[in-house]
């Protein structure tokens, strides 16, 4: 069998949620969707039982929540699509975040069988989803009278917590608060970032998603900094070794020319399993244990690894692409990305394991 795997490790899970805890006294809304941050939904949602509800992104992803036996309150942070969702809701019993009036009209014509609690989102500055701050009241009056609603909630989202950008970030939990002014409703705000970064922002409910898996949102800090320990390790071997000479060039394009010989390992991993296709030549790994670096183009199942650091490296040896000795910010910032997208974007053709 390919040995290409990801392991994940349901202590780091509950040891972030843990993190989460002692970082604030607010209930705490999981965020699993995209499968859980690729890391799996049904075995994340599980080993973060001891949240208070888990925040999904399509009905889709509640429903397997519910048939994985979990009985959280579960929210649909996007909201529903179309009117034929709504029955979804009501059966599954979802949370629905309401953000256009597009979604009062549908709920208005609907006949729910039996009530469905909604979060109103308000856009306070991040311009994707929401009701302007201007318009919280009448909509909260309008929600009001549609029959079948239930509890009504308040939400918002940060566009620059992760930049740490106070600012901004006061500007829209200001922003907020006169929106809704008295009306009366629990409310949530924070991501992980604002979270980590401004008390004042923890009002009612919390809402991580990053952080429970051991990802950093602030750039040039890793997991580790924060506390938090990396919840997926994503590990190959080494299918073939052989030794380059100077001037030999590596992989699609040949755009690596070894400046001297060196042996090279070709490791059971490449973009068809998630590994990013942009990250260039130098971007870290380790091979038994020693630090190593990848040379040439990524391809769709392999990729190329100078083993000069790492002599004792051979076929058979393990290769570990992220996780705790090598965090995968450094990797995502390596390949220009964020270590959110590398987790999210490994494929369903690797092996997941539990730790
Ligand atoms: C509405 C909402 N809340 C919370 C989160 C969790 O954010 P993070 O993973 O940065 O904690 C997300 C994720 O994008 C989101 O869209």
């Amino acid at each position: 069998m390919r040995a290409t795997t990801a392991t994940i490790d349901a202590d780091a899970l509950k040891h972030n949620l843990k993190r989460v805890r002692a970082l604030s006294a607010a209930k705490v809304i999981a965020v699993v969707k995209a499968d859980g941050y690729g890391h799996g939904l049904e075995r994340v949602a599980k080993a973060l039982a001891d949240a208070d509800a888990f925040g999904v992104a399509t009905l889709t992803d509640a429903e397997r929540v519910r048939q994985a036996g979990l009985l959280h309150r579960i929210v649909l942070l996007s909201g529903f699509d179309e009117y034929g969702d709504i029955e979804a809701l009501a059966q599954w019993r979802v949370d629905t975040v309401l953000h256009h009036p597009f979604q009062l009209a549908l709920l208005e014509r609907a006949r729910l069988p039996a009530p469905i609690d909604v979060w109103i989102k308000v856009d306070t500055g991040m311009r994707r989803l929401g009701f302007s701050p201007e318009s919280a009241a009448a909509v909260y009056q309008r929600v009001r009278e549609i029959p079948g609603i239930g509890s009504i909630r308040w939400m918002t989202h940060f566009s620059c917590a992760d930049d740490n950008d106070r600012e901004v970030s006061e500007l829209q939990m200001q922003r907020f608060s006169s929106a809704i002014g008295e009306l009366p409703g629990e409310r949530s705000l924070a991501n992980s970032a604002a979270l980590q970064a401004f008390r004042t922002s923890h009002s009612d409910w919390v809402r991580p998603g990053g952080m429970l898996y051991g990802l950093s949102t602030f750039p040039r800090k890793m997991g580790r900094d924060l506390g938090l320990k990396p919840a997926m390790s994503l590990s190959t071997r080494l299918i073939s070794v052989r030794d380059c000479a100077l001037g030999d060039r590596i992989g699609y394009g040949g755009t690596y020319i070894c400046a001297h010989p060196m042996r090279v390992g070709i490791a059971a991993i490449g973009y068809g399993d998630g590994y990013p296709r942009h990250a260039p030549s130098g971007t870290p790994v380790r091979v038994a244990g020693q630090s190593a670096s990848i040379v040439g183009r990524v391809s769709m199942d392999l990729l190329a690894i100078d083993l000069s650091a790492a002599p004792a490296a051979d076929i058979g040896s393990e290769v570990l692409l992220w996780g705790s000795d090598l965090p995968v910010e450094r990797v995502a910032e390596a390949a220009g990305t964020i270590g959110y997208e590398l987790v999210c974007g490994v494929t369903r053709r690797v092996q997941f394991t539990a730790k």
